[in-house]
């Protein structure tokens, strides 16, 4: 949806009566109403009003926020990047404790700045919302927050907008599960030249540990149809490059009315004209297909890079953790994606300290480490989420021996991913130019198809575009190199 559509379509509603029932209509409503109000807070105050949105989290998070920004934007607000603006949102993630403890900390910061500004709102949303002894906890000991909503609901942003603006009370909206995708509402993109693009929502795996899929609810995938009119009408207006986003991309499209497969539609996506890179996350190894492989060995467009979390290397612990493959068979799927792509980056995910773990498990995910040699990897310390089954086994385990399990996988991890980073030292690679170095200005920061960061001399005119560099030095995990031709 571009501008121009939008306010073609906003010039036709009619906000004296009834709010429409069908979406987007309702939305569309909603966000003309919102335009009016913030219009007149904004003239009491004689200045504009503005709006910070805080994102924890991963991917989807990121490109909810910018649902969430497209949507402030165009009823009036303007982005402010501290955090004593009029409007302040954290759309928040639950997926380890530690986050959550960021989001208190960060709310008793903010209630001392909202005493000094008494116009201020603060809205909460995203994952952690979807947990009821958070809410439970906000409503009695964060009182002073003005809006609360899910991950399911975010759609109706513009409504709640409208109910946070015009009541004096926490306006709360959770949603525990939905089936229902609106299409057709704005996004502002963080870049110019690339964005996201949700393929598909929630996750039906249950991986014993995973707090996923109680919080973003059942896969629901979006039609084909939708998602490519989505990357023209982006294409159209200047992306080169796409990430399509899923919790698990390799299960796209087994509900849908006419079922199909992750690897159909990247043939479909990798059709339109003007785009010049596809990326994908995140992939499942059980649900890795030899059809997806065949597409990506032949295709012009997408990336060099596959994300393949491993999340243990022990075959036990893996059956514990429900994630449906071994060790060999994660192994063997490696080889496989090797030997059709051999100039693959691979990255991961690694958990240490899963209940039951032992010593021999660990070496298990070294030995698988050393094997498939990732150029990187994330890695955590398991961390207990209440109401995931991982969470009542009896032999939790922390402390020391966890800790020092973490510091040497994070040893090799770091050492091997600098070898494999350096592997392209000498060459020439096509480069997607994205932003000035934020620490030398006179250095233009781009990407490889692999992801791996390049930095070298050049101007900011040729942020977006896609050049051809020379790989000069490895440093570490990027590179600087010098613009050719
Ligand atoms: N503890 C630690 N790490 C976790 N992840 C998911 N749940 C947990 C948890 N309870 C990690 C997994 C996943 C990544 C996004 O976060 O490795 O792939
Ligand atoms: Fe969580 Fe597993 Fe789903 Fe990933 S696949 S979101 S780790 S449950």
């Amino acid at each position: 949806m571009n501008q121009e559509n939008l306010e073609e379509i906003l010039g036709n509603i009619d906000i004296s009566g009834e709010a429409p029932v069908l979406e987007p209509d309702r939305q569309y409503y909603f966000m003309k109403k919102a335009r009016t109000l913030v219009k007149e807070k904004s003239e009491a105050l004689g200045r504009p009003l503005t709006f910070c949105v805080n994102t924890f989290g991963c991917q989807m998070n990121a490109r909810d926020s910018e649902k969430l920004v497209g949507v402030l934007e165009n009823i009036g607000y303007v982005e402010k990047q501290e955090e004593d603006a009029d409007f302040v949102i954290f759309n928040t993630c639950t997926v380890r404790e530690n986050a959550n403890h960021r989001v208190y900390g960060r709310l008793g910061q903010l209630h001392a700045k909202k005493k000094k500004n008494p116009h201020m709102m603060i809205a909460l949303c995203g994952c952690m919302m979807q947990e009821a002894h958070v809410v439970e906890k906000l409503k009695n000991s964060y009182s002073f927050v003005n809006l609360i909503f899910g991950t399911h609901n975010i759609y109706k942003f513009s409504e709640l907008i409208v109910s946070a603006l015009t009541s004096d009370r926490m306006v709360i909206d959770i949603w525990n599960d939905t089936d229902k995708i609106v299409e057709d509402l704005p996004a502002e993109r963080k870049y110019s030249f690339k964005s996201g693009v949700n393929i598909m929502f929630g996750c039906n795996n249950f991986c014993s540990y995973c707090i996923v899929p109680y919080v973003r609810g059942r896969e629901r995938s979006r039609s084909p149809k939708d998602i490519v009119r989505e990357i023209e009408q982006l294409v159209a207006d200047g992306v080169v490059e796409v990430m399509l986003l899923g919790q698990n991309v390799n299960s796209y499209g087994k509900n849908l009315e006419e079922p199909m497969t992750f690897a159909g539609l990247l043939q479909e996506i990798e059709k339109i004209e003007g785009l010049r890179r596809i990326r994908f996350m995140t992939s499942h190894p059980k649900d890795l297909s030899d059809e997806l492989i065949e597409v990506m060995k032949n295709s012009k467009k997408i990336c060099r890079h596959l994300h393949l979390p491993l999340q243990s290397g022990s075959s036990r612990i893996l059956k514990r953790m429900n994630r449906r493959y071994d060790k060999e068979q994660y192994l063997a799927l490696v080889e496989k994606i090797r030997a059709a792509v051999p100039d693959i980056s691979l990255t991961t995910d690694i958990i240490v300290g899963f209940p039951g773990e032992t010593e021999e498990d660990f070496l298990e995910t070294l030995d698988v480490v050393e094997k498939v040699r990732y150029d990187s990897a994330f890695t955590f310390i398991y961390s207990k989420r209440t109401g995931t089954p991982a969470a009542v086994m009896e032999d939790q385990i922390s402390g020391e021996d966890v800790k020092d399990r973490f510091d040497r996988l994070l040893k090799r991890v770091q050492v091997i991913g600098r070898e494999m980073s350096s592997r392209d030292t000498g060459t020439i690679q096509e480069v997607l130019v994205e932003e000035q170095n934020e620490h030398d200005k006179s250095l233009m920061t781009g990407r490889l198809s692999n992801n791996t960061l390049v930095h070298f001399p050049g101007d900011a005119s040729l942020v977006g575009s896609l050049i051809q560099v020379h790989l000069d030095e490895c440093r570490g995990f990027y590179y600087m190199g010098t613009k050719v031709g």
